[in-house]
């Protein structure tokens, strides 16, 4: 591990991020909220997005943002479009632009598309007149430090000297403001040259304002890009293997739930993320998997790529699986029937719907010939849409809007449905905070609920008439209550 208090090292006054998005936004507003001697710009090509983060309306939900905008916006937190400026006045740049899966050319469905990393380099690259830190945020494949390196070095003006960090962001969306306050690592990789040392101390001093020392690790640039890899791929490991055990618990009359708390009170097991749902989603995890597996392969390590990859396929596997389970209980057959789809955001407390279990469930529901209402707190209808439309190439808005209707809220939703399916975990959907008398009154009989986050209290909902079917736990038809 590489040392980083021993070697003389520049104070930041003043950062620059580029990429305004779920993380660069969050992560930079809370670097200046607690550092009001440094001057953050968070740059975006997107001047939609970069105007939202100057309003009221900030283009991204998260708990807590909101104030901690609104407390250094103006100050010492600026947003805007003008990159150039932004480059030149800092001491130290994020790159947080995103790094989507490729979707055509070699790699395609796997290795990570780096051209908005490559571009933002590149502006670095050009613009920049003094020296730089260039700090990777996004998440990228390990050795992109390397490329960039070498973008840099071969387009850097004369005299002008760049060092390159890796700080992988570890933060959740639905807590992002919580974890970046009180996190429980920052991770920052350098070469163990004196001058990557000395700017590895310069960003420790930055986390330092408000992390604990101790918990701020450095390591070797390879070790931390490849740490963000593993660190999603384990953690959707452990999603997957409970899913896998919910479908033995459905055919077994074994309770998830209770598996997965006897399961977690063994210290070396723990009790996070054994939570069984409709499957994970998320911006990160399956892309990050399929770049693990990607560089695997490309390792030419094919029995750990496999290993890797059946995470994802399980992910697949228990949307399917929830959705035959659907039309099974439904007599075999969803055509005519309304679906009242509760939430579509990949979980509570964000709107991001990116890789949303939702979609899948409202693009099988509609193959099978169901009206799907739908609806959920904090997503645009807007947004809706587009990931409707993304995702079925082969049809038209106005074909799937004969067939999805976004409702005002849960009732409408229910009105003359046949099932609900909470498909997000929002608080809301809970049975404390609907009237689920109201909502049976408002079905066809008989009323069904599928429970895809185990977030209800069935006997209650049995009690007032609906037919309730669980992840991870048997129907009632199979007797073994
Ligand atoms: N979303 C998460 O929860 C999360 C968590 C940890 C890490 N990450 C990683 O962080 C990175 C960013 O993710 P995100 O969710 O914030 O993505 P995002 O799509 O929300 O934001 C990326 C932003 O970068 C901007 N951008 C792209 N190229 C640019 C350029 N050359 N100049 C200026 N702006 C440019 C885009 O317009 C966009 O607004 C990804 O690598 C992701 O894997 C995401």
């Amino acid at each position: 591990m590489a040392s980083t208090t021993e070697v003389p090292y520049k104070k930041i006054e003043k950062i620059c991020c580029i990429g305004a998005g779920y993380v660069g936004g969050p992560t930079c507003a809370v670097i200046a909220y607690k550092s009001p001697h440094i001057k953050v710009t968070i740059v975006d090509l997107n001047q939609a997005r970069i105007d939202a983060w100057n309003s009221d309306d900030l283009p991204i939900y998260e708990p807590g943002l909101d104030e901690i905008v609104k407390a250094s916006r103006g100050r010492n937190l600026f947003f805007s479009t003008d990159v150039e400026s932004a480059i030149n006045e800092a001491d130290l740049i994020f790159v947080s632009v995103n790094t989507p899966t490729k979707k055509s050319g070699m790699g395609k469905g796997f290795a990570a598309d780096l051209g908005y990393v490559e571009s933002a380099t590149r502006s670095i690259a050009n613009l920049a007149t003094s020296s730089k830190i260039v700090v990777e945020k996004s998440t990228v494949p390990c050795r992109t430090a390397q490329s960039m390196r070498r973008i840099l070095d071969a387009n850097g003006k004369p005299g002008v000297k760049f060092d390159l960090l890796s700080n992988p962001e570890f933060l959740a969306e639905g807590t992002a403001i919580k974890d970046l306050l009180n996190p429980d690592r920052v991770l920052i990789g350098s070469l163990d040259t004196p001058s990557g040392r000395s700017a590895a101390s310069s960003l420790v001093d930055v986390y330092a304002n408000w992390v604990n020392r101790k918990q701020i690790i450095t390591t070797n640039l390879w070790s931390s890009e490849l740490s963000k890899l593993v660190a999603n791929a384990l953690l959707a490991q452990r999603i997957s293997s409970i899913n896998a055990i919910s479908a033995i618990c459905e055919a077994t009359g074994a309770d998830v739930d209770e598996v997965a708390y006897a399961c977690g009170l063994d210290t070396r097991i723990g009790p996070k993320f054994l939570k069984a749902s409709v499957g994970f989603g998320g911006s990160c995890f399956q892309k990050d998997i399929l770049n693990l597996v990607y560089l695997s392969e490309s390792l030419h390590l094919p029995e750990v790529a496999t290993y890797w990859k059946q995470v994802v396929d399980m992910n697949e596997y228990q949307k399917s699986r929830f959705t035959k389970r659907i039309i099974s209980s439904l007599f075999n057959t969803l055509s005519g029937k309304r679906i009242a789809l509760f939430g579509f955001a990949f979980k509570k407390d964000t709107g991001d719907t990116r890789e949303s279990a939702s979609i899948s469930l409202c693009q099988y529901f509609r193959q099978e010939r169901a009206t799907v209402a739908l609806y959920d707190p904090k997503v645009e209808e807007t947004q809706i849409w587009l990931d409707l439309t993304e995702t079925a190439p082969q049809d038209n808005l106005e074909t799937i809007k004969k067939q999805v209707i976004i409702a005002a809220d849960p009732y409408e939703a229910a009105k003359n449905a046949d099932a609900i399916v909470v498909a997000t975990e929002w608080d809301m959907f809970k049975d404390t905070n609907l009237d689920y008398e109201k909502l049976y009154s408002l079905m066809n009989k008989p009323a069904f609920i599928f429970d895809g986050r185990l977030i209800l209290d069935r006997p209650k909902l049995e009690k007032i008439g609906f037919k309730v079917e669980v992840i991870g736990k048997a129907s009632h038809d199979i007797g073994y209550e």
